[in-house]
């Protein structure tokens, strides 16, 4: 079904017509709408998702999934997939605690954590996407060559991060506290939406994969 944007002109409408524009797209899907199908790479608090979306572009045979809670913001990628003609790219409006429920255990061949809400109080650590709780998740989800991404340009959250890696059961294979002035492959220095923004500010952007042991 088309919708027409100016059957949604009051701002508090816009939002609704962004939720309309993701229950209508193909590429969208709620958490309980999802049958588990063969994934290889999740983006997890993926924003508007383009960020999967230049990843699926690159790597055709791959198959991708950008989960975030905001479905107002996954449309706006899945949009985009649509509009280059994308298959190989799907949108999931669901928490990053219900990954299991998402996904096969051992499948996924890489995993990106893009620019997660920091959450700098001690009493909400438990939130932030990289606690050992969510890496539990992770770990079990990844194949056993499979590799976790993280990028941030906050320090303190990013430092916190590399502490729960080497805490748990991961060891760093890849690191950089610049990842766009640093030899890694182009593929990681595509930036998300967050990182056009701190990049233009004059922040960095830290970046490291890690691998279970
Ligand atoms: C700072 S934004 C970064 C968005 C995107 N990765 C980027 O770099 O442009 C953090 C995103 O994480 C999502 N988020 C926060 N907690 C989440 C959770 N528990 N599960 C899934 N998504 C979450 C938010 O909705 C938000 O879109």
């Amino acid at each position: 079904m088309m919708l027409d944007p100016n059957d949604f002109i009051i701002t508090r409408k816009r939002k609704k017509y962004k939720f309309a524009q993701f229950a209508n797209s193909p590429l969208c899907f709620e958490f309980d709408e999802w049958r588990k199908q063969p994934v290889d790479i999740v983006e997890i608090g993926a924003g508007n998702g383009l960020f999967s979306v230049e990843l699926a572009e690159r790597y055709p045979e791959r198959q991708f999934v950008a989960l975030d809670v905001k479905g107002d913001r996954l449309q706006k990628g899945a949009y985009e997939a649509a509009a280059r003609g994308l298959t190989n790219v799907q949108f999931i409006r669901a928490r990053a605690d219900q990954v299991l429920e998402l996904f096969t255990s051992a499948s996924l061949m890489a995993i990106w954590v893009t620019f997660p809400d920091p959450f700098p109080r001690e009493r909400s650590a438990g939130r932030r996407l990289t606690h050992p709780t969510f890496l539990a998740r992770y770990g079990e989800l990844l194949r056993p060559e499979g590799a976790l991404h993280l990028k941030h340009d906050n320090c303190n959250f990013f430092h916190w991060s590399l502490e729960q890696f080497v805490q748990k059961e991961w060891y760093v294979d890849e690191l950089s506290f610049d990842l766009h002035e640093s030899d890694l492959p182009d593929e990681y220095k595509i930036q998300t939406t967050y990182e056009q923004r701190w990049l233009s500010e004059g922040l960095v952007t830290n970046f490291v994969r890690v691998r279970k042991r």
